[in-house]
């Protein structure tokens, strides 16, 4: 025995009607802690220079780096309780107490603790430089970003 047609047109019709309300369910995920990260160069045209572009952002009294992570600064608690050292290439590469090796992941900046340390969302303790804001600006977040996607040279 076959089904009227109007009848699987009705039943096909109910079938529908229940699915709908699930179209609308959004996933609970809660609210986004961290920004999309894409490790390609935002700025292929402009090669960023660690000597030119990087250091002087770690140097600079406000906004800096370096009365926390200078060993020689007074009270240098990013060195005496974070592990890391800011004050050459070679220092900073070395990394920190938690991040070690991945401190800077050449050509990865998603990977790289230093661009995600500075990043609102951290992956570990606080968004940098602690006593922030003010934060990196967008601009100069980005000359990290593609100072690390570039190969994190010492140039
Ligand atoms: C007021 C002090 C202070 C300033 C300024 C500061 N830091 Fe830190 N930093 C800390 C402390 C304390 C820690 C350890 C706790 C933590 O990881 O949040 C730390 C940890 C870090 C780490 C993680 C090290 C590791 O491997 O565990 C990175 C990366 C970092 N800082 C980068 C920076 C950068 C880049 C700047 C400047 C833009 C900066 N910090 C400015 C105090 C500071």
């Amino acid at each position: 025995m076959t089904t009227p047609a109007h009848l699987r047109a009705a039943l096909l019709l109910g079938a529908l009607v229940a699915l709908l309300p699930a179209c609308d369910l959004e996933p609970d995920v809660g609210p986004a802690t961290q920004a999309r990260c894409i490790n390609g160069d935002t700025d292929p045209g402009h090669d960023v220079s660690y000597a030119r572009d990087i250091e002087p952002m770690f140097e600079r009294t406000l906004g800096g780096c370096a009365k926390c992570h200078d060993p020689r600064a007074a009270n240098p608690v990013g060195f005496t309780l974070g592990g890391l050292d800011l004050t050459s290439y070679d220092a900073l590469l070395a990394g920190g107490a938690r991040s070690g090796a991945d401190i800077v992941v050449a050509g990865a900046p998603c990977a790289s603790v230093l661009y995600l340390k500075v990043s609102a969302g951290p992956p570990f303790g606080e968004r940098m430089p602690r006593d922030g804001p003010p934060f990196l600006l967008p601009d100069e977040l980005d000359l990290v970003h593609d100072w690390i996607a570039e190969g994190a040279r010492n140039n």
